[in-house]
């Protein structure tokens, strides 16, 4: 069996991708790393074929399975090429974790909030609109707000606003550069949070992370803790992980005086803090789930 690891761009050494490549390795298994942009897409009668572009070689033909990264992308087009490219994959009968679906909800904060409360799993107040006076009057409800981007993610272009002055000047930027604005209501969360790695049906292992400021992601220096979840929060991110139909989920939660809320959900979590706080092997589990998967 050998596993595909479909990454961003070969350029950036991206430690999931290359932990993951080492792990199937050292399990016996082969594995490549490949960039959307070195495949091609053929559509020819019934069949699609996707086609490495440097060996020439079909990724169809033979035993295999994806584990799919972030795409990346300069321009909308692009963008649809390359998930594009792994629906390819999946429409040629190749087993994708996670599926392009999952995916497309989960890097959507906008799709994930809506999903979430739709499924009766408690998350913050959300007002999203591309004017800024809906985005002040929500803002001036909330109080205190956080301000995301539609893509972000480890917590990169997040802003708390704490009041009216900087919620017009970062309402009144989004406006200017074209892009939605995303206002939650800020919760307090102590600076920290939980994160919870789903992996197929169970909770592989979760952490707290503790910060000294409000982005509580590993990324932005919080600290990995141990945790101990309560059969309701392993509810919670299990069913929240099934919303987004992800088979590999990061679900970040924060307590709220109110109760947990759902913040987001990740298609393409990272496991290099958690795994300093846990005893599985995450890396190793992964391996072996897509394995199974791909044999189903
Ligand atoms: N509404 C909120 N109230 C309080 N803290 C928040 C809120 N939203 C996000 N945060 C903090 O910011 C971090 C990043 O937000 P998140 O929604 O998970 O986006 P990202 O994709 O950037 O990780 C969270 O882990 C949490 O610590
Ligand atoms: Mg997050």
């Amino acid at each position: 069996m050998k596993i595909g690891i479909l990454v961003s761009s070969k350029r950036k050494r991206i430690w999931p991708a290359e932990e993951l490549k080492k792990t199937a390795l050292s399990m016996g298994y082969k594995a490549v790393i490949l960039d959307p942009a070195e495949l091609t897409i053929v559509i020819r009668g019934k069949l699609i074929d996707v086609i490495h572009n440097r060996t020439r070689r079909s990724l169809i033909e033979g035993d295999s399975v994806f584990l799919l990264r972030r795409p990346d992308y300069a321009n909308p087009e692009l963008l649809f090429y390359r998930i594009d490219v792994i629906r390819a994959l999946e429409l040629s009968g190749k087993t994708v974790v996670n599926r392009i679906e999952a995916f497309l909800k989960a890097v959507d904060k906008i799709r994930t909030s809506m999903l979430l409360a739709k499924n009766g799993i408690p998350t913050p107040y959300t007002v999203v609109s591309e004017e800024e006076a809906p985005a002040m009057r929500a803002h001036i409800e909330f109080g205190i707000s956080v301000v995301k981007p539609i893509f972000g993610s480890q917590g990169k272009g997040s802003v708390l606003i704490e009041n009216i002055d900087s919620a017009w000047r970062a309402f009144r930027l989004h406006r200017y550069y074209r892009v939605p604005i995303y206002v939650q209501s800020f919760v307090e969360h102590r600076n920290r949070d939980i994160r919870v790695f789903v992996l197929g049906e169970r909770v592989l292992s979760a952490m707290y992370r503790v910060s000294n400021s409000w982005k509580t992601n590993i990324s932005q220096g919080a600290k990995p803790m141990p945790v101990k979840l309560t059969s309701e929060l392993e509810e919670m991110a299990l069913k929240s992980a099934e919303v987004i139909g992800a088979d590999i989920a990061g679900v970040d939660i924060i307590e709220s005086k109110e109760g947990p809320l759902v913040l987001e959900v990740n298609a393409c979590p990272e496991w290099k803090g958690l795994q300093k706080v846990t005893e599985v092997n995450i890396s190793e589990e992964i391996i072996r789930y897509v394995i199974s998967k791909a044999k189903k």
